[in-house]
């Protein structure tokens, strides 16, 4: 059994795993790998900077979401089955990341705040009950598989690369909702939806720019 200090310790080493440049480490070799780079005007490179961006958040708060879930979740099964989860989300913050660097930029400043307020809604969720933590992630990886079905047409046409990330990203995501409503997650009802929707609104529009 973990002491709470050790338990304080690993939640602290995972969050900077997420939030400090280059600390992490992908398991699979980025889908982007399989293309070449290509050209961009000021315009599209700032654009697709930008989408990226908002990916790259969405990584950190899923990162922080299910750190949260598995700091409070009463059944290891659950715990374990999302951990898989985790560590794919681990590779798509990578990948991410380095399209941000690749493009000649950097994720966003605001990072920090967004693992902060996800750790809380996961942790939180958590410890009212696991079918309500694991209600969130779905509901989560559903809003994240809208965010990259318009990405990937809001993309530059030539930016093969960010998009061959995306399309596996989307992948990984459906199969990440589909665990945990198999798990036993809520549903959750549309008007909830919609309030998640909202939020989510707050943290594209200030990444897209910083
Ligand atoms: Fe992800
Ligand atoms: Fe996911």
């Amino acid at each position: 059994m973990f002491s709470v200090l050790d338990k304080a310790v690993l939640q602290l080493d995972r969050a900077l795993q997420t939030l400090v440049p280059h600390a992490a480490k992908a398991m699979r070799a980025s889908p982007a790998n399989e293309h070449q780079e290509a050209q961009y005007t000021d315009a599209e490179r700032k654009h697709a900077i930008g989408l990226m961006r908002i990916n790259h958040t969405g990584e950190v708060c899923a990162q922080a979401l299910y750190a949260g879930q598995a700091s409070t979740a009463k059944l290891d099964a659950v715990r374990e089955k999302m951990e898989h989860a985790a560590e794919e989300e681990i590779d798509h913050l990578v990948w991410c990341e380095k399209r941000l660097y690749d493009l000649g930029s950097r994720p966003s400043i605001l990072n920090p705040l967004f693992y902060g307020a996800s750790f809380s809604i996961g942790a939180g969720a958590g410890l009212i009950s696991d079918k309500l933590s694991l209600g969130f992630v779905a509901a989560t990886e559903d809003q994240v598989c809208t965010h990259l079905e318009k990405h990937m047409s809001a993309l530059p046409v030539q930016d093969v690369k960010s998009k061959a990330v995306l399309t596996q990203m989307h992948i990984d995501e459906a199969r990440h909702k589909q665990a945990a409503l198999d798990s036993g997650g809520y549903v959750f009802p549309k008007p909830v939806m919609a309030m998640m929707t909202q939020i989510s609104k707050v943290m594209t529009i200030s990444t897209y720019r910083i």
